[in-house]
């Protein structure tokens, strides 16, 4: 089913995770809707393989390393001043993965929390300001909607999305009254080529189809005020 937006034209949208599946759609999603784009990648050598993945389009591609507060600040300042303003931050990056605990890597829960929970909260931090000042704006997140559900071998995952989820609400309620938002949409198991490779014998037909993600992610970004702060996504979303 090819992805099919309402008008994106006028808005600016901020893509972090930009060389992932669903960050890689969302930037692909608002171009194709007409939505002013700056994507973020988090390697320097990222920045020609995203704008060289849409050749001609005028799309705006920044280096923010995962907990590198200043490129943050820097890139949301140079986003606001190059497409005038930001309407939404739409932090698709994070991390898996599933050990037990023993025989994790070392230092496995710590990267797992740098890439779901402080590299999300670097950008955010760096672009609030911009929304704040312009009384609107939505910071949108992903979660899981696995937390709570004490799944064996992800306790280094179910921690940093756990720790997600209630940094997003507690952003929400701090944010209430400014015009800006978080939220976080809380997806299952989604159906990407990654996950297909990963888990050949699953049935993907119960995962969620990338475009049902992405479609989600622009509805929480455009939700009425009040809306959120957490947004289950179905697969009849
Ligand atoms: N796929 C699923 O089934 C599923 C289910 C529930 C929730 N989610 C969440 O949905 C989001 C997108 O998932 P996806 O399937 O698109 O993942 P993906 O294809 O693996 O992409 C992950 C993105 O995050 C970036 N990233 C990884 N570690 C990072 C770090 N430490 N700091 C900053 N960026 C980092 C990656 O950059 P590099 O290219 O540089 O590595 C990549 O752009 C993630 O938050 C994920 O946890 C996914």
């Amino acid at each position: 089913m090819p992805l099919q937006l309402t008008s994106l034209a006028g808005k600016t949208i901020m893509v972090s995770g930009s060389t992932g599946a669903l960050g890689g759609a969302v930037v692909n999603a608002a171009l194709a809707a007409g939505a002013r784009v700056a994507a973020v990648v988090r390697k320097s050598w990222q920045v020609d393989v995203v704008k060289s993945a849409h050749p001609g389009v005028p799309l705006l591609v920044g280096c923010v390393p995962d907990t590198d507060g200043e490129a943050a600040a820097g890139f949301a300042k140079g986003v606001n001043d190059a497409l005038g303003g930001i309407d939404t931050l739409l932090c698709c990056n994070g991390a898996f993965a599933a050990n037990a605990i023993g025989r994790d890597p070392a230092g496995e829960l710590q990267e797992l929390m740098t890439a779901n929970v402080l590299s999300v909260a670097t950008l955010a931090r760096g672009t609030v300001g911009v929304m704040k000042r312009q009384k609107r704006g939505a910071i949108v997140c992903v979660g899981s909607a696995a937390v709570g559900s004490g799944g064996t071998h992800v306790a280094n995952y179910l921690a940093s999305k756990a720790a997600l989820h209630e940094w997003v609400r507690a952003l929400a309620t701090e944010l209430d009254g400014t015009g800006v938002r978080a939220c976080a949409i809380v997806p299952s198991t989604i159906d990407t080529e990654a996950n297909r490779r990963a888990m050949p014998d699953a049935d993907a037909s119960k995962w969620l189809p990338l475009e049902i993600v992405v479609r989600a992610m622009f509805a929480a970004a455009f939700a009425g005020a009040g809306s959120g702060p957490m947004f289950p996504v179905g697969k009849g979303d």
